[in-house]
């Protein structure tokens, strides 16, 4: 029987998995876990508080539970990881060899999300492909590509299924996105609604590759259930489109013509400026079918139809 630990689960990804991971595999079988979060919304799962950098209490879960999945979704994400490496080396590092060497000694399967922030300024910018140049310059990108190599390195040297997916920066409603470069893509949608200018922080021609989350969510759980031999690698890149803060300017205005946008470039524009424009994810679209729904359209008009609901506007 498949039992599932999400570590992270209260982030903004974690979150979205909740729902659709107990419609297909029963509620009791999921089991959510955060550092020193309040589950209000979704008490109905089991929630345990763990700090994936305690490995005693970690392998403790995945022991008494008899967890045959581990969705490890926590993380410090770049630009928090900027303003805090050491704290991003510690989670990141030190929380994936633990979830790691537990799914060695429990047989788990291990599903740890890695992120374009493994590319640097070396990497070709059109359509980066799954095996590049991978120079990252942050402690998030650092960290993310010793995971993949990490996780490859367990696969190949004693069969634990570790798999990840390259997600692109995340576009979603629900939940306030966790300090990544992206977030600006979330936060315009608000400001729109809301009729407010939009300071943003990186520069309106930068290009970077983004997904929209009923589309991570698919993918990730697609992605858990292709059978192993079908899998010809353990890391794929994975996009939807590519869009700057101009082009989604644009968008929006053709639902709020007055949207205006400021610039107060910071810190993460030299974040974004190290990452592909967009990704080649032809390896995932033939090994498992990979196929995302939303396109910028989709999507922008999906998000201001939900945050209008949220904001009861
Ligand atoms: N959101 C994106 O755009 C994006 C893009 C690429 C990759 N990813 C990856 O997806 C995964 C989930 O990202 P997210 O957007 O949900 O991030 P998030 O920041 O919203 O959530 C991460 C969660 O990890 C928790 N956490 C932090 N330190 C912890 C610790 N020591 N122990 C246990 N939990 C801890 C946080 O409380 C938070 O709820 C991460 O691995 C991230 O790197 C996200």
């Amino acid at each position: 029987m498949t039992k599932i630990l999400i570590t992270g689960a209260l982030g903004q990804i974690g979150t979205e998995l909740i729902v659709p991971l107990n419609n297909q595999y029963g509620q009791k079988n999921i089991i959510i876990s955060d550092i020193n979060k309040n589950p209000k919304d979704i008490e109905t799962n089991q929630y345990i508080d763990l700090d994936v950098t305690d490995i005693a209490k970690f392998e403790n879960i995945v022991k008494t539970n008899e967890i045959t999945h581990i969705i490890h979704n926590a993380a410090i994400l770049s630009a928090t990881g900027e303003n805090n490496p050491e704290l991003a080396l510690k989670v990141n590092n030190q929380g994936f060899e633990n979830a790691l060497s537990i799914s060695k000694e429990y047989g788990c399967t291990i599903l740890s999300p890695s992120s374009i922030a493994v590319f640097g300024e070396t990497t070709p910018k059109i359509n980066a492909p799954d095996d590049t140049i991978m120079r990252p310059n942050t402690m998030y990108g650092i960290t993310k590509l010793w995971n993949e190599l990490l996780g490859e390195y367990y696969f190949n040297k004693w069969g634990v299924d570790y798999r990840a997916l390259r997600y692109p920066g995340i576009i979603s409603y629900k939940t306030k996105p966790g300090g990544g470069t992206t977030d600006y893509a979330i936060d315009i949608f608000h400001k729109a609604i809301l009729n407010q200018t939009f300071n943003c922080f990186i520069s309106s021609e930068t290009v970077l590759p983004m997904m929209y989350m009923p589309d991570c969510v698919n993918a990730t759980l697609d992605f858990m259930k292709v059978p192993n031999e079908q899998l010809k690698r353990r890391v794929y890149n994975v996009s939807s489109f590519e869009i700057s803060p101009s082009i989604l300017t644009t968008e929006i205005k053709k639902y709020y013509p007055n949207f205006k946008i400021n610039y107060d470039i910071d810190y993460r524009q030299n974040i974004a400026e190290n990452w592909p424009n967009s990704l080649d994810d032809s390896n995932a679209r033939n090994d498992w079918n990979w196929s995302p729904k939303y396109n910028i359209n989709l999507m922008s008009k999906d998000m201001i139809e939900k945050l209008k609901q949220i904001y009861e506007i």
